[in-house]
Parts: structure tokens; C-alpha cells; sequence
């Protein structure tokens, strides 16, 4: 599904992945990685360095705020830079952000069934994830 998502992503767009510890995020973000020709084995949680970039078809900026305490600390680093046009974002632990929260993101909720099945729900948050989410659906 995340390989299929990247299909239908470009430049500026945000993916916000929610879901408990070990409900999938890394796991969707590889599939995203793969989409845009990156290596996924390459792809493995920042939850140490808040953020990976990679380059494939499009720049992707891998973004983990588990460990962040406050918005406040993040904005020091400049994160919103990476809101503009050159690249794809995608975000897990995103309630981290709480009023820094971006305007328009997908939003992709896991939740796990069990060992392995995983229930993942998908809904949109402004105008242009609405367009992401219609291509997602064709
Ligand atoms: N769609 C899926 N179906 C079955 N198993 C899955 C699925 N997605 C992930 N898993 C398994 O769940 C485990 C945790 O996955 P993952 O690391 O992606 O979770 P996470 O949400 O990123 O966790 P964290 O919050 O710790 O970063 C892995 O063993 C992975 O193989
Ligand atoms: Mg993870």
C-alpha cells in the first residue's frame, strides 16, 4: 500500500503515520521508499536522529518524533523547512508536533490485529491530500 501511495505523491506533499509502537509506520514508510526507487533496506526508524533523508524519484524526508518532548524543540532545528516544495514528508509520531501540525496532510491511522494483520484507515486533511487520497482510490 505504501508503494501504491507513492504513486500518487509529489513534491511538498506530508504523510502523517499515527499508530502505537510496532504498528507499522517504518514498515509503510519502506513501501513509500520503494515507490520512489529507494533502497528500503535502508530505511529504518530515526527515532534517534528525528529525521533521514533520502534521494530516489523524489527527495524523501523520514521524520520520527517519538522522542521529541514539545513542539518547541523542534522548530529549533528548522523542521519546517522541509514543509516546502522539494521533497515528500512523512511523518511518524506526528501528534508530537501538536499545534505545529501541518495545515493539509494524509493522514494513515495503524492500529495492529494481532501478530499479523494490521488495520490501517486512511483520511485527509486539507484540500490537496483530498487529491492524493481520490488518486490513491482509482
Ligand atoms: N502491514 C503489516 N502486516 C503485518 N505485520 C506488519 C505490518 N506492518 C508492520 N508489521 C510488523 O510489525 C512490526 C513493527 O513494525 P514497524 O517497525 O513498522 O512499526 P512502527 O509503527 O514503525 O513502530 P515504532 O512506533 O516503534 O516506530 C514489524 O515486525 C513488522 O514486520
Ligand atoms: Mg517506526
Amino acid at each position: 500500500m505504501g508503494t501504491r501511495l507513492a504513486d500518487c505523491l509529489k513534491k511538498g506533499d506530508i504523510v502523517c503515520l499515527f499508530g502505537d509502537l510496532g504498528s507499522g509506520k517504518t514498515t509503510f514508510t519502506k513501501g513509500i521508499a520503494r515507490g520512489l526507487k529507494i533502497n528500503a533496506n535502508k530505511v529504518n526508524s530515526p527515532t534517534f536522529v528525528l529525521m533521514n533523508a533520502y534521494q530516489g524519484k523524489h527527495p524523501l524526508f523520514h521524520f520520527d518524533f517519538y522522542r521529541l518532548n514539545t513542539p518547541a524543540e523542534i522548530t529549533a532545528i528548522g523542521y519546517e523547512d522541509f514543509f516546502y516544495d522539494n521533497g515528500i514528508t512523512v511523518i511518524e509520531w506526528p501528534q508530537r508536533l501538536g499545534r505545529l501540525l501541518p495545515k493539509d496532510y494524509l493522514r494513515v491511522k495503524f492500529a495492529s490485529k494481532g501478530e499479523e494483520k494490521r488495520f490501517i484507515h486512511v483520511s485527509v486533511r486539507g484540500k490537496r491530500s483530498s487529491e492524493i487520497l481520490a488518486r490513491l482510490l482509482k
